[in-house]
């Protein structure tokens, strides 16, 4: 498993009942997550007493309950710094699991980067920003796309909080698959790819992503826009379908043909303080040439 275990700033502390309790810097959440199918004792004090509960709704969706947290503060992952904001849905703006791939991908990127290649990496459903952000510190320059106005100007606040803000990174609000399309009309192409796809998104005109249907094929574009000499793909996917031997088979077909290399997959995790389990939090899929 991928285990996201360098974080000082983020820890699960215990999981039971369809529920997490975590923290978050100097913050404790409550919030649901579909893999706690166990009912453990809760014996850590903290889930009583909270700063924020997110509360499912049996309607679908939830609401957020706030006891004493501010509507936005800060953690830190090394030299990276992520605002943080529970807002609509159970989110916060930050998945930390990816600190597993942040980490694995940075390293490629350094060693590269020391023999002095210049690198182009492409993260799509970019979000917050937490692989756009790596990727840059560890000396790419980063093409970062997502269909909401919203996600990327809070992507862009990050970079400004963790020192970011000169770094090569060309932002960009557009619909992933549009983009990808015109990159190939244009003849741009990219050393590395990250992506994150939801099950199901909209760009920024309606266009619809139904990660089923659409995946496959826009892996295929994506091999199209790939230099010759391709340093990684990433796909990382909380999609139960979308297990790590599917990805694994799906980069072969498309990547590895193409382009020789090979590629890996496996869950992603995040470890349980209180109980030394290893949460499971979606899947990876990793290519290097
Ligand atoms: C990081 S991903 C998904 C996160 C996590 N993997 C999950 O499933 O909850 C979500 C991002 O994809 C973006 N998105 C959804 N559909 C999109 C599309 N068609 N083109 C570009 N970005 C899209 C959303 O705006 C959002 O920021």
């Amino acid at each position: 498993m991928y285990i996201a275990d360098n974080w000082k700033d983020y820890e699960v502390l215990d999981t039971s009942n369809g529920e997490k309790l975590e923290r978050w810097g100097d913050f404790f959440l409550v919030r649901p997550d579909p893999q706690v199918i166990w009912n453990t004792p809760r014996n850590d004090q903290r889930w009583k007493k909270p700063n924020g509960h997110y509360h499912r709704s049996n309607k679908g969706g939830g609401e957020w309950e706030f006891f004493d947290l501010p509507e936005q503060w800060q953690i830190g992952y090394g030299d990276l710094k992520f605002n943080l904001k529970p807002f609509s849905f159970k989110h916060t703006g930050l998945f930390p699991e990816q600190a597993a791939n942040w980490d694995w991908f940075s390293s490629i990127i350094k060693g590269e980067a020391q023999k002095g290649r210049e690198l182009k990496v492409l993260n799509l459903f970019a979000y917050t920003g937490g692989a756009t952000l790596s990727a840059a510190a560890a000396g790419a320059a980063v093409t970062h796309v997502d269909a909401s106005k919203g996600m990327v100007a809070w992507a862009k606040e990050n970079a400004v909080s963790s020192g970011l803000q000169d770094a090569p990174i060309r932002w960009l609000v557009d619909d992933c698959v549009k983009f990808v399309e015109r990159e190939i009309r244009r003849g741009n192409k990219y050393d590395a790819i990250i992506m994150d796809p939801p099950s199901y998104g909209r760009g920024p005109k309606g266009e619809i992503w139904k990660i089923e249907e659409s995946i496959y094929p826009f892996i295929e574009l994506c091999a199209q826009i790939l230099s010759d000499e391709p340093l990684f793909f990433l796909i990382n996917s909380y999609t139960t379908g979308l297990q790590p031997a599917v990805l694994s088979y799906m980069i072969n077909t498309a990547i590895v043909s193409r382009f020789g290399g090979c590629v890996e997959a496996d869950e992603v995790g995040l470890p349980v303080s209180g109980n030394g389990l290893v949460l499971p939090c979606g899947a990876s899929g990793r290519y290097t040439h």
